[in-house]
């Protein structure tokens, strides 16, 4: 893979301008309008058949919400995350309740696009989002005990970004993804 990049001029600013950050500014704060426009954006997505799949638990440093997401981060997370001014868990409905019948073929695919809303927002609000995978997610599910059909997915850290780009979020090619489903593996 070719990296460092850039995004080329032309991609819109708030796309050229996201990244994952990894220092989160510990004084900032996400107040009660800046969460709900989030939550909004992501409402705002569109999904198959307007199934709407999606559902998130949110909590902000200092509320209960945020002391139950907190000890399920894994370590590597934890060290990022927990600066955070805002942690977002995202769930989809994959199945219907206990069967194993789906809900949407698209399910995922729906709350992918839903969290890629929410970050366009936090970036359109100076705010940016890394959405991340290492939690426990067995103990996370314990603990906040989805309905049935429902499965965590993903969690974000929302907050003032406190550092740069990392040097590691080099691209492929154009040439390379219009290709790749055709190409023998290097
Ligand atoms: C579903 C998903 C899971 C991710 N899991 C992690 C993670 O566990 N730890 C981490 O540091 N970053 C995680 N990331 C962030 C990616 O590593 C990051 O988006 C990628 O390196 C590209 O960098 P950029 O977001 O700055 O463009 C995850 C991103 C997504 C979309």
């Amino acid at each position: 893979m070719d990296h460092p990049q850039e995004p080329p001029s032309g991609i819109h600013p708030l796309l050229a301008g996201r990244f994952s950050p990894y220092r989160f500014d510990r004084s900032a704060v996400v107040d009660d309008h800046a969460l709900g426009l989030l939550l909004e954006a992501a409402r705002w997505a569109p999904s198959a058949g307007n199934s709407q799949p999606w559902g998130f638990f949110v909590g902000r440093p200092g509320e209960p919400e945020h002391d139950r997401v907190l000890p399920h981060l894994a370590p590597s997370s934890a060290r990022w995350a927990t600066d955070a001014s805002l942690l977002v868990v995202t769930l989809t409905r994959r199945y219907v309740d206990t069967s194993q019948l789906l809900y949407s073929e698209f399910a995922d695919y729906d709350l992918g696009q839903a969290v890629a809303h929410m970050t366009v927002q936090a970036q359109a609000m100076g705010l940016a989002a890394h959405q991340f995978r290492a939690f426990d997610l067995e103990g996370l599910t314990k603990e906040l005990d989805p309905n049935p059909g429902w499965v965590i997915v993903s969690m974000v850290a929302v907050g003032k970004a406190a550092d740069g780009p990392s040097e590691l979020r080099g691209r492929r090619s154009v040439a390379h993804l219009r290709s790749a489903p055709w190409t023998p593996d290097e």
